[in-house]
């Protein structure tokens, strides 16, 4: 048949499948290369291809003997050896050297264009479960710290300047919100990835008849992508939620800037493994890990900037281009986990001195009290109050817990107030943690299930 292999083509190593020319140690050829970046999707790869064969099995077109040859082949492959164009290619050569040429079934209805389309999603799929997993162990601590520090007295500030006196619980609960937020948006941009490309070929589907909802099913996704010049061409899904990771990193890096600011200012003592000390100063706490965190959110806005800049004048269609986005993503989402990680760690350990608050900082209490009291429009009051600031005379009549506990409104330090709002933060989580527990069981069963199809072929 036209496209065995000859004896000297085996013996040589890499060979080259899908063009006629060029070599591993050819410049060109490494220049098109993506066999770095597809180390990280391998065993997606390896697992998309799985439901390929296991597909083509099922609808009659490869006989099961050579099935269970290819598929135990396919288990063995373990490495990527450089002067490929892909991991595709790598694989599909593997399969013809370790099975003949009964292995070229596996091309049958299926492009490069489908698989690393699939690939892609199954590896964010999993690593946004890490990701939204991580937030939550980091929401939780931050409520559990919040409850430790309820009453804990620490400053507020609107433009670096002191505003009014709050609570560390406060400041605490502040981030847990955002994060439930990011939590929220990000678990959308999941069920959006979940979704599968299998057996879109390479761009108007196939001839071969192929069951793509069960191909989806089989690799645990939600749905299928319907129309084939999307499913095998867009990275739009991906691109969003990469642009949710950076809000979400931006969210981490004002964080940081507030901790470097905190504890520069002696409020708050960062944990020993957080802080480094100079080779020449002594006495030095430099906060290194928040000082990385802000530089990886630049590196992350970077990233999403290259990959909307490679992806916006493409045309329709699988284009190489999209090739040079993959390593972004990756890079982009370890990023991320590895800096709620950082925080988490962070929070857990996290000292509050005792601070004292300037008396200043309780002028508008005192200008709403008079106000409240006296039945004088506040403008009037806040004169009044701005006069004695101004003049050096301004005395409180309030201790800094008054002030906290006469907030009334919902979501304030007020001490009762946080209380209650801590409890039902702490239920949101839970159902947050339930969901994604659910979700992710729900994958490993559909997932399952297809090991059980390959244990009866093999048997
Ligand atoms: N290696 C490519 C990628 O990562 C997939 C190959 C598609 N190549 C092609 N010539 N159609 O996107």
């Amino acid at each position: 048949m036209g496209n065995a292999l000859t004896n000297s083509e085996k013996s040589k190593g890499t060979v080259m499948l899908y063009r006629k020319w060029g070599s591993e140690k050819d410049e060109v050829v490494n220049y098109t290369s993506s066999i770095d970046s597809d180390k990280e999707i391998m065993e997606e790869v390896k697992l998309t291809m799985k439901a390929h064969i296991i597909s083509l099995y099922l609808s009659g077109y490869i006989k099961k003997e050579t099935t269970k040859k290819i598929l135990a082949a396919l288990n063995e492959f373990k490495e990527i050896s450089q002067g490929y164009e892909d991991v595709h290619e790598a694989l599909e050569d593997f399969l013809l050297k370790n099975v003949g040429e009964e292995a070229g079934w596996i091309g049958l209805g299926r492009s490069r264009n489908d698989h690393v389309a699939t690939a892609l999603r199954l590896k964010l799929r999993n690593k946004l479960i890490e990701l939204l997993t991580e937030i939550n162990s980091l929401r939780k601590t931050l409520l559990d710290k919040a409850k430790e520090h309820i009453t804990t007295i620490f400053p507020s500030y609107t433009h670096l300047q002191l505003a009014q006196p709050t609570t560390f619980a406060h400041y605490l609960t502040y981030i847990e919100e955002e994060l439930a937020s990011r939590w929220e948006i990000i678990f959308f941009t999941l069920k959006l990835v979940n979704r599968s490309p299998l057996g879109s070929g390479a761009i108007v589907g196939t001839n071969v008849k192929i069951d793509r909802e069960k191909e989806a099913e089989l690799l645990g996704f939600d749905d299928i992508v319907y129309n084939t010049l999307s499913a095998t061409s867009s990275r739009a899904d991906i691109i969003t939620t990469i642009s949710e990771l950076t809000v979400l990193m931006v969210v981490l890096s004002r964080i940081a800037e507030d901790l470097i600011f905190f504890s520069s200012n002696k409020l708050l003592k960062l944990p020993d493994s957080h802080v480094s000390t100079s080779s020449l100063m002594p006495q030095k706490r430099n906060p290194v890990t928040m000082e990385i965190l802000r530089a990886k959110v630049s590196e992350s806005i970077g990233i999403l900037t290259s990959l909307l800049s490679i992806y916006k004048g493409l045309p329709t269609g699988y284009n190489l281009d999209l090739q040079e986005m993959n390593k972004y993503y990756w890079l982009a989402v370890n990023y991320t986990i590895s800096s709620i990680r950082v925080l988490e760690s962070l929070f857990s350990q996290i000292q509050i001195n005792k601070v004292n608050i300037d008396e200043s900082s309780l002028a508008t209490d005192d200008a709403e009290l008079l106000s409240i009291n006296k039945k004088v429009p506040y403008r009037s009051a806040y004169f009044e109050i701005a006069k004695k600031v101004r003049e050096g005379s301004y005395k409180s009549t309030l201790k800094i817990e008054d002030s906290i506990n006469m907030k009334a409104v919902i979501g304030s330090p007020n001490f009762d107030l946080i209380t209650n709002l801590i409890k039902s933060r702490k239920t949101k989580l839970e159902e947050d943690e339930k969901e994604i527990e659910v979700y992710k069981l729900k994958i490993i069963s559909k997932v399952g299930e297809l090991q059980v199809i390959e244990n009866g072929i093999e048997e």
